[in-house]
């Protein structure tokens, strides 16, 4: 049962914390048929998120990942998918009709096969029709417009596309059947702002400008303070102290995965924590991933280290000012080089407050007990 409080994948229900301005611009967005990209670094809560909207609306969508595709046969199949998944979403109950629609469909499409199990369809592109994603998604706009319904198709992960051979061909497959769609909203979920720009803000590449863009920050205390002590008089009867509040917001730093993984732990226990549980039980867990922070910490070159380490311990509003330099023991101008690199690898990141500050909080935690 204890699990369900602060769960590792998507946050539903009650489980699921605030985002009500993002909520409801997507359900706006979605309503007026408006497609969106939708970044935040990994896991920020964009799945959940998108879980949520489709579910409390009673959209009709999916999520498609894209995380582990590989090459265009894999993006054709996981859409193909997608597609059929879609589709039997939005068929009628009634056999008879299902086998109408889908003739039609089959003449209209002639490079897509069409299977029925009963009144379930099965959604095929044929072999030579490899190359074409729009074919599928152009006929489930045709299927949702026929049977007068709108659907959702949110593409997780969806920078993983630029970083195949194929894709520009998988762009401009996908801008096609996007500016083509009448009953389908686009959703382009990512978690590398960097790739992601260089595909919508890119004036080559073919998606660009094709729908707004949507940044998604951490949750704020306040809404955290509330809602962990909503999760913690359902656990134990009673709010937690404010000391103990603002020390699980602290170490955390709002960043959703890690109140979720620190609060896991804290609800598994019979009592409300108190400040010294905290620091033990987060120090265990950065203990146990001492192995992973390491390894990636490895993979940075010196200078990128000692920006890391340096931001770790003093965030700053003006890196390239001569107080940080001085204390970095770094240039201004390679600071500024080495910064950016930082910031496309997501490592770090300006807070609402305008200061850098190292991304991930266990590392943030890790290189600071090993530091200071
Ligand atoms: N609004 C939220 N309220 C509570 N927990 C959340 C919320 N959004 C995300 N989480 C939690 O944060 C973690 C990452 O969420 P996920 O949706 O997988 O992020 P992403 O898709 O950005 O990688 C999960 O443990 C999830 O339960
Ligand atoms: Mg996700």
């Amino acid at each position: 049962m204890n699990q369900q409080y602060f769960p590792q994948g998507i946050a539903e229900e009650e489980f699921f914390c605030n985002r009500e301005k993002e909520r409801s611009l997507i359900k706006n967005s979605i309503a007026s048929h408006e497609h969106l990209v939708l970044v935040a670094p990994r896991r920020y809560g964009k799945t959940s998120l998108i879980a949520k909207v489709l579910s409390e609306n009673s959209f009709i969508g999916i999520s498609i990942d894209l995380f582990f595709v590989l090459n265009q046969s894999e993006v054709n199949k996981v859409i193909a998918e997608g597609v059929s998944q879609l589709i039997n979403k939005m068929l009628p109950k009634s056999t008879v009709v299902v086998r109408k629609i889908v003739n039609t469909l089959a003449e209209l499409n002639p490079k897509i096969s069409f299977n029925l199990l009963g009144n379930r369809v099965e959604i095929n592109l044929k072999p030579y029709a490899d190359k074409n994603i729009s074919e599928l998604l152009i006929m489930l706009d045709q299927f949702a417009t026929k049977s007068k319904n709108r659907c959702v198709i949110a593409f997780d992960e969806f920078q993983q596309i630029g970083e195949l051979k194929e894709n520009h061909m998988i762009e401009a497959s996908v801008r096609h059947a996007v500016e083509r769609s009448k009953s389908i909203t686009y959703i382009f979920c990512g978690s590398n702002r960097h790739l992601l720009n260089e595909m919508f803000s890119d004036k080559n590449r073919p998606l660009y400008h094709l729908c707004d863009l949507m940044v998604l920050n951490r949750i704020h205390a306040e809404s955290y303070s509330i809602f962990l002590n909503h999760l913690a008089t359902q656990k134990w009867g009673c709010s937690l102290t404010e000391e103990v509040v603002n020390e699980i917001i602290n170490i955390t730093e709002c960043h959703p995965y890690y109140v979720n993984t620190l609060c896991r732990r804290l609800w598994r226990n019979e009592h409300p924590p108190k400040i010294e549980n905290i620091v033990t039980i987060w120090e265990n867990y950065i203990e146990q991933q001492s192995s992973w922070i390491i390894s990636d910490f490895s993979r940075l070159t010196l200078v990128q280290r000692k920006l890391l380490s340096s931001l770790a311990i003093s965030p700053t509003k003006e890196p390239y000012g001569q107080i940080f330099s001085t204390f970095a023991k770094i240039s201004a101008s390679t600071i500024q080089n080495t910064l950016q690199v930082l910031q496309k690898l997501d490592l770090i990141y300006q807070d609402h407050n305008d200061f850098y500050q190292v991304l991930d909080p266990a590392i943030k935690y890790f290189i600071r007990q090993h530091l200071l």
